[in-house]
């Protein structure tokens, strides 16, 4: 457990990520039902971008830094919603902030101390809970939700472990099995072609249907020691998040992006409904 969010926070890939969760969490709160929404690898919730942490990379001058000013339109509520939260918001600060009364929350965080700041950050809310335990096991474990009959999913591991790919497959197919109703978003790194490609065909293969992926590259994905890109896959997506994709990445790669060779982004959906 040696990833630590608060040097990467910020950056292009949790743009991406954050943006597309807003809008899938949106869709999902057009209808009245409540929803739970199960953050699997949560973080702290927040983030100082002047710390000596994000100082360090100062890799969100190439993400947030560049949306702040004059968003693109598809941006706005991302961007207006991290401005009013003050400190950088993590995904379960952002989540937080768009639930209803009848919504609920609930963050895995695995390091004990992010755990613990976690907790604290929410200790009065009576519409999260916060979990010290690992993603894998909770995904078997807090599926399907108690009393609410829809669900989000995110998952967002580090990727520090030789088989993340493996365990994020995995990981789909067990809580859909408990919960074959809820959309899942399962954000991954492209760094290199090969992993990805094994990855989709794995989800692809599994029976599983209705899948979706979105990818945003700022270079061509050649090489494997660099973050050149990320994506999202999304199982059960709600209706229209492909064109809703498209245009999210398009505005984000219009102002991320630094025109380098084999920069783009794509939406495809990897199997049918
Ligand atoms: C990429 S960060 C999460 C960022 C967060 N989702 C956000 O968007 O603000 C991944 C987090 O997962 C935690 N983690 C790593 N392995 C875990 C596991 N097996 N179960 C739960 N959390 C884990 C790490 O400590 C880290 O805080």
């Amino acid at each position: 457990m040696n990833y630590r969010h608060a040097f990467h926070a910020g950056n292009f890939a949790d743009c991406m990520k954050h943006a597309l969760l807003l809008w899938l969490l949106d869709a999902l709160l057009r209808k009245p039902a409540g929803v739970l929404v199960l953050d699997t690898h949560a973080g702290v919730g927040a983030y100082d971008l002047s710390s000596s942490e994000a100082l360090r990379t100062g890799e969100h001058h190439g993400g947030i830094a560049r949306l702040i000013d004059h968003p693109p339109l598809v941006l706005q509520p991302y961007v207006s919603l991290v401005t009013r939260l003050g400190l950088y918001p993590g995904s379960p600060t952002l989540i937080r902030a768009q639930l209803r009364p009848q919504d609920r929350l609930a963050c895995c965080e695995l390091h004990p101390e992010d755990a613990a700041t976690l907790r604290a950050r929410f200790s009065r809310d009576q519409l999260v809970s916060v979990h010290e335990r690992d993603a894998w096991e909770a995904l078997g474990a807090l599926l399907p939700p108690a009393q609410l009959k829809r669900a989000l999913v995110l998952i967002d591991p580090p990727y520090e472990a030789a088989d993340e790919f493996t365990r994020v497959s995995q990981g789909l197919i067990r809580g859909l099995s408990r919960c074959r109703f809820g959309v899942f978003a399962a954000w991954y790194p492209v760094k290199h072609r090969a992993p990805v490609r094994e990855f989709h065909r794995v989800l692809r293969e599994s029976g599983t249907r209705d899948i979706v992926t979105a990818e945003l590259w700022l270079r061509a994905p050649l090489d494997a020691s660099r973050l050149n890109g990320c994506g999202l896959v999304v199982i059960n997506p709600p209706f229209g998040f492909e064109d809703a994709a498209r245009g999210l990445l398009a505005a984000l790669l219009s102002r991320l992006g630094h025109g380098e060779h084999g920069e783009g982004f794509a939406v495809e959906r990897l199997v049918d409904e």
